[in-house]
């Protein structure tokens, strides 16, 4: 069956969304009960780009960070994939940006346990991870520091390491429920980029490229943001990838362009990038691609996920109006670093609106979805 899906959503309708507080015995599948009969594969995660290299007081505002708040804190508020770079530094596997040099956020084992942490205390929350595997480390190698990390006992094994079940529908499911990923305490998916799986010691970890496809990365312009596929290969054709079962992640994030061939993320208008409309919004880019796919993005990664309305644009395709337990957090860019136009102090609180643009605009988002 071909569910259309029409929706007419206006900003100031979304300004009185609040996040409440856990209160009722029902269970919250990733703050919310009515994603928890949802197949894994027909819901939408909403992605930290880079999540544990920071533009804060830790990393002296560093230009390179790509989020203003802790992995932690990400998660607190509703982010629910994580992306990183993993290098090999001084015998040991680093969360590193770049090159360890330049941009060193510790140890994979301690980024892991802090995940590990949030997964013990959040038990109805699903989490997914994609590693960068920069220096193309071992399968064995990455499920040792998982366990020593104590938190491969979450992880989602497969049924297969070697393709995607096909996609799942109205009528039948390929992925788990929530819900059973959480009855399970299979609630850790784990990407890693690129991996040669190995079933006998780690049948958790998946080739993120036999398991997904991207959209381009490399954008510097708002309007150069597209849909079409760039990795595993820019030459297959969307239908091709959808087919397949492996699952969209659209990414949404622009770089910055600076002497001498860097790129930072591009902070400047992070506003107008993470929201509803405008050149580059997040919220027009996910209905492009939800046309051309026909289907649902599953996984949109973001920088400064706090700024603009991005975890609401997120909700709204989820049909969740009311996320339980989750914290609110300002949407103002905080302060220090190059391109920063305002500085205020980070907090988070019970209750509070992820929306606080002030903004007076109505915005009316016309989405026709096939799922
Ligand atoms: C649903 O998925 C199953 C399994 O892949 C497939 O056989 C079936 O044709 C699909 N149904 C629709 C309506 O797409
Ligand atoms: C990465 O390592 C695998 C073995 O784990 C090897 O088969 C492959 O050729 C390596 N790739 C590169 C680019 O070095
Ligand atoms: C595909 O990738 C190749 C290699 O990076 C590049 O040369 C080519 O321009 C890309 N094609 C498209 C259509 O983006
Ligand atoms: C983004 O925030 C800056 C600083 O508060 C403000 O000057 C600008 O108008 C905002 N842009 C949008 C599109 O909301």
């Amino acid at each position: 069956m071909q569910l259309f899906i029409f929706l007419c959503i206006s900003i100031a309708a979304l300004v009185g969304w609040t996040n409440a507080a856990p209160t009722s015995s029902q269970r919250a599948c990733n703050n919310s009960p009515s994603l928890c009969t949802k197949p894994y594969d027909m819901v939408t995660y909403l992605g930290a780009h880079d999540s544990p290299f920071l533009r804060d007081a830790t990393t002296g505002y560093s230009s390179f960070g790509n989020q203003l708040f802790s992995t932690t804190t990400q998660l607190d508020a509703g982010v629910r994939l994580l992306s990183g770079q993993v290098h090999r530094k001084d015998g040991q596997l680093h969360m590193c940006h770049t090159s360890c040099a330049m941009f060193d956020a510790g140890p994979l084992r301690d980024w892991l346990e802090e995940v590990k942490r949030w997964m013990d205390a959040n038990p109805t929350d699903i989490v997914t991870l994609i590693l960068v595997n920069s220096d193309n480390v071992s399968a064995k190698e990455f499920a040792d520091v998982y366990t020593a990390a104590d938190i491969a006992r979450f992880a989602y094994v497969p049924l297969s390491l070697d393709a995607p079940p096909p996609p799942s529908n109205e009528t039948v499911r390929t992925w788990p429920t929530l819900n059973e990923m959480i009855d399970k305490n299979q609630r850790l998916v784990n990407f890693v980029a690129p991996l040669k799986p190995d079933a006998g010691v780690a049948p958790f970890l998946m080739d993120q490229w036999t398991f997904t496809w991207e959209n381009t990365y490399q954008v510097t312009s708002p309007d150069s943001f597209n849909c079409a596929p760039d990795r595993p290969s820019n030459t297959s054709s969307i239908k091709a990838y959808q087919d397949s079962g492996r699952l969209f992640m659209m990414n949404h994030f622009l770089y910055w362009q600076q002497a001498f061939g860097i790129q930072v993320p591009d902070i400047r208008n992070i506003n107008a990038t993470n929201s509803w409309d405008g050149p580059g919004a997040l919220g027009q880019h996910f209905m492009r691609c939800a046309n051309e796919l026909q289907r649902m993005p599953n996984y949109v990664l973001v920088d400064f996920f706090n700024v603009g309305p991005a975890t609401n644009v997120i909700d709204i395709f989820n049909g969740v109006k009311e996320p339980i337990g989750r914290f609110g957090i300002t949407a103002t860019v905080v302060g220090g670093g190059a391109g920063v136009q305002a500085n205020a102090n980070g907090g988070r609180s019970w209750g509070a609106s992820m929306i606080r643009t002030g903004t007076a605009a109505m915005v009316a988002g016309m989405l026709g979805v096939w799922m």
